[in-house]
């Protein structure tokens, strides 16, 4: 089953949007039919971030009680959207009932693609965990800053035993070695205090062309194709297939 991939952490500002809407693309370059979810209603970026025009997001949706179904813009080359927009006063005020059968629906939409890649809001609160909990594959972004990794373990923590294993994405990293030792640190922390193994999908540098593509509200893959974080990003992409192949159609 595909279920759901979330892009999670403790703190704000470590480039999950920026992970899923490039993740996102890179996934359709691998011929993958994929969903990219706008989660982060309050804020919702990921219209901001590829200059999309959205005046019925899933926030407006679930606060109407409509099916997020309705609501999936097919893009064109194997990618949908289900962006944020139309709230933004995010899901925190919603119910838990409510919250809980948004998550579920959005789950329900799985079955229909190769990978549904959800953008999380970043923290504690309760719509960052009930999206985790839900979720088939847990990829929690990080930097090599210590508030991020004490963040990341709080959300580790307070997600134990009912989450899937972590997979640990390194961003905005000086280079490899860089990567390799923020998510050391943190899986040292979560083996010793929490008994959990956090495992490591790879580093995405730090690369001015990331800002500069957001400013041009365009993907990076589309705008500078040959920056360094681009090829981490189709790297990072590919062993995600590696780990889920796509069923023969
Ligand atoms: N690999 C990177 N290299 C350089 N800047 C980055 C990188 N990743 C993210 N950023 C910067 O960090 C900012 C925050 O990223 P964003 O995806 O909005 O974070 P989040 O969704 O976790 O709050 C972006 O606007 C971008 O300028
Ligand atoms: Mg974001």
């Amino acid at each position: 089953m595909t279920g759901l991939t979330v892009l999670a952490s403790g703190k704000g500002g470590v480039g999950k949007t920026f992970l899923a809407v490039s993740l996102a693309h890179a996934l359709t370059h691998l011929g993958r039919r994929v969903l990219l979810v706008d989660a982060d209603l309050g804020l919702a970026n990921i219209d901001v971030q590829l200059g999309l025009d959205e005046s019925l997001g899933l926030g407006r949706a679930i606060a109407g009680g409509l099916d997020p179904a309705t609501l999936v813009q097919d893009r064109g080359g194997g990618l949908s959207t289900l962006t944020g927009a139309g709230t933004g006063k995010g899901l925190d005020g919603l119910a838990t009932a409510r919250l809980e059968d948004a998550v579920e629906r959005l789950a329900g939409l799985a079955p229909g693609f190769d990978d549904v890649l959800v953008d999380l809001p970043s923290g504690l609160e309760r719509v960052g965990p009930a999206f985790i909990r839900k979720a088939r594959r847990l990829l929690l972004i990080g930097s090599n800053e210590p508030t991020s990794l004490t963040d990341n373990y709080a959300l580790l923590k307070l997600t134990r035993g009912a989450a899937p294993r972590p997979l640990f994405v390194a961003n905005a990293v000086a280079d490899a070695a860089e990567g390799r030792a923020a998510h050391a640190a943190l899986a040292r922390a979560c083996r010793h205090f929490l008994d959990l193994e956090c495992a490591y999908l790879g580093a995405v540098r730090q690369d001015r062309r990331v800002p500069e593509a957001i400013r041009r509200q365009m993907p990076l893959c589309l705008r500078s194709p040959q920056a360094p974080a681009a090829a981490d990003i189709a790297v990072l992409a590919k062993r995600l297939t590696a780990e889920t192949p796509a069923p023969a159609r």
